[in-house]
């Protein structure tokens, strides 16, 4: 038996914002980022919105790029003061990902950090409030997922927080929100999006219910995101509901070890000024473990349909995965995405010797393999890596070179 679960309603389109003027209760607190929500006027149309519908409204705000335990912490403490009966988060992955691990705080205030880490072991929420979530970015849909990644700076390591409980009760997919993107965004997340689609479709928990939102998504994302990337807005509006459908694929089916690794080199190397940008990790690892994971004969008949819906040519499912691979990369050009860590420069372009030293790198594979084969991703993953593959991927996806083991 397998579960397939998502928010109750997803309102989408453009005007999806005044659905809150349809919220009932008497206190919402609106959670939100460093600002580009206020600057743009919609946290400003989300509190007036709010009010209209009788509500008593507090903004928790300032909150972090992917975000700390710290601020999960303080955002509950402001939850408890405040006593909403609402939570509304506004903004990216990052705003939306802290107020569902403040709700579980708010609800269970004896819940640690690490209580919230054991996957699918959330107790029951909603016995206070309720959950709206309303995304500005074109990737994480973590609108209408059941994860939030929070990230322990003292260990350097992201952690997913799994469980059907924080699966937003209301999602809105306004693609207005997502008009004031800057480029770089736009290629990170679109990036993310399609990693979730592709992922989620090979994913050992792949469903019938996935699978066409899944491919969906991907035959989506391939026909806008390097157009919305060059500033096409009709192509930003579809990839922010393609994005939506990859995470309803992917919060059912799970993910894959293109995701381990990330969450595993996103804080690898802050001191190095080098933070990897979650979709940049993506986009960079996704063509390297699709190589990896063909050597399972079932994922490499799914990579084969995947690159059939594409369109992408070939004659048999070994030439498919090199078809798909070659396009991938060839998205990661047009988007200004480097191919590897080692080339991971300034702003993520591709630059000669990026942030990160060869050294420095090998120095830490070990502990950033081990952690990766850890995280909640890799189980899903069609291909089990054991530690000496985990740290022969990471070395290919440092110098960009082939994965042929
Ligand atoms: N919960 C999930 O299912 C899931 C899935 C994938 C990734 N994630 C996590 O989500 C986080 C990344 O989220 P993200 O990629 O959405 O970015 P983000 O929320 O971290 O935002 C990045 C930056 O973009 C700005 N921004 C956001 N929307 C904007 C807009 N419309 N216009 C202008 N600027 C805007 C923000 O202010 C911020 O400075 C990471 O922590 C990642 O690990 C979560
Ligand atoms: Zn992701």
């Amino acid at each position: 038996m397998a579960r397939f679960t998502l928010p109750r309603d997803i309102y989408h389109g453009k005007g999806a914002l005044e659905t809150l003027k349809t919220l009932k209760g008497k206190k919402a607190m609106i959670c939100v980022g460093g600002g580009s929500m206020k600057r743009n006027g919609f946290l400003d149309k989300a509190e007036s919105y709010l009010k209209e519908a009788g509500m008593e409204v507090s903004i928790f705000e300032g909150i972090e790029p992917d975000p700390s335990v710290d601020t999960v912490m303080k955002g509950a403490a402001a939850m408890q003061e405040f006593g909403p009966d609402w939570i509304v988060a506004i903004g990216g992955g990052s705003p939306i990902d802290a107020a569902k691990a403040m709700w579980i705080k708010y609800e269970y205030p004896d819940c640690t950090f690490e209580d919230m880490c054991k996957i699918f072991g959330i107790p029951e929420l909603r016995k206070k409030a309720h959950f709206c979530a309303i995304s500005s970015t074109s990737g994480t849909a973590t609108e209408v997922t059941a994860f939030s990644i929070i990230t322990d700076y003292k260990k350097g390591i992201k952690y997913p927080i799994a469980d059907f409980e924080i699966t937003p009760d209301i999602a809105i997919v306004d693609p207005e929100l997502a008009h004031t993107m800057p480029k770089k965004l736009v290629a990170h997340t679109g990036m993310d999006a399609i990693t979730h689609a592709i992922e989620a479709y090979v994913s050992t928990a792949n469903s019938a219910y996935a699978d066409s939102l899944a491919i969906h998504a991907i035959e989506l994302i391939q026909g806008n995101l390097v157009k919305s990337y060059n500033d096409d807005m009709n192509a930003r509006d579809v990839m922010h509901d393609a994005q939506c459908l990859a995470g309803m694929a992917f919060s059912n089916a799970l993910l894959g070890i293109v995701h381990s690794m990330a969450h595993k080199t996103g804080a690898a190397f802050d001191d190095h000024g080098a933070h990897i940008i979650h979709g940049a990790a993506n986009a960079m690892y996704l063509p390297k473990v699709i190589a990896f994971n063909a050597k399972d004969e079932t994922a490499k008949k799914r990579y084969g349909v995947i690159a059939d819906y594409m369109g992408l040519g070939g004659s048999n499912d070994d030439e498919k995965v090199k078809l798909l691979i070659k396009y991938l990369r060839g998205m990661n050009d047009d988007l200004n995405i480097p191919h590897c860590i080692k080339n991971y420069g300034a702003d993520s372009f591709p630059t000669e010797q990026g942030f990160v030293p060869e050294e420095v790198f090998k120095e830490r594979l070990h502990d950033i393999a081990a952690n990766a084969i850890l995280d909640a991703c890799t189980g899903s993953n069609p291909r089990q890596p054991s530690q000496e593959e985990m740290e022969k991927l990471l070395l290919c996806c440092y110098y960009d070179t082939e994965v042929d083991f």
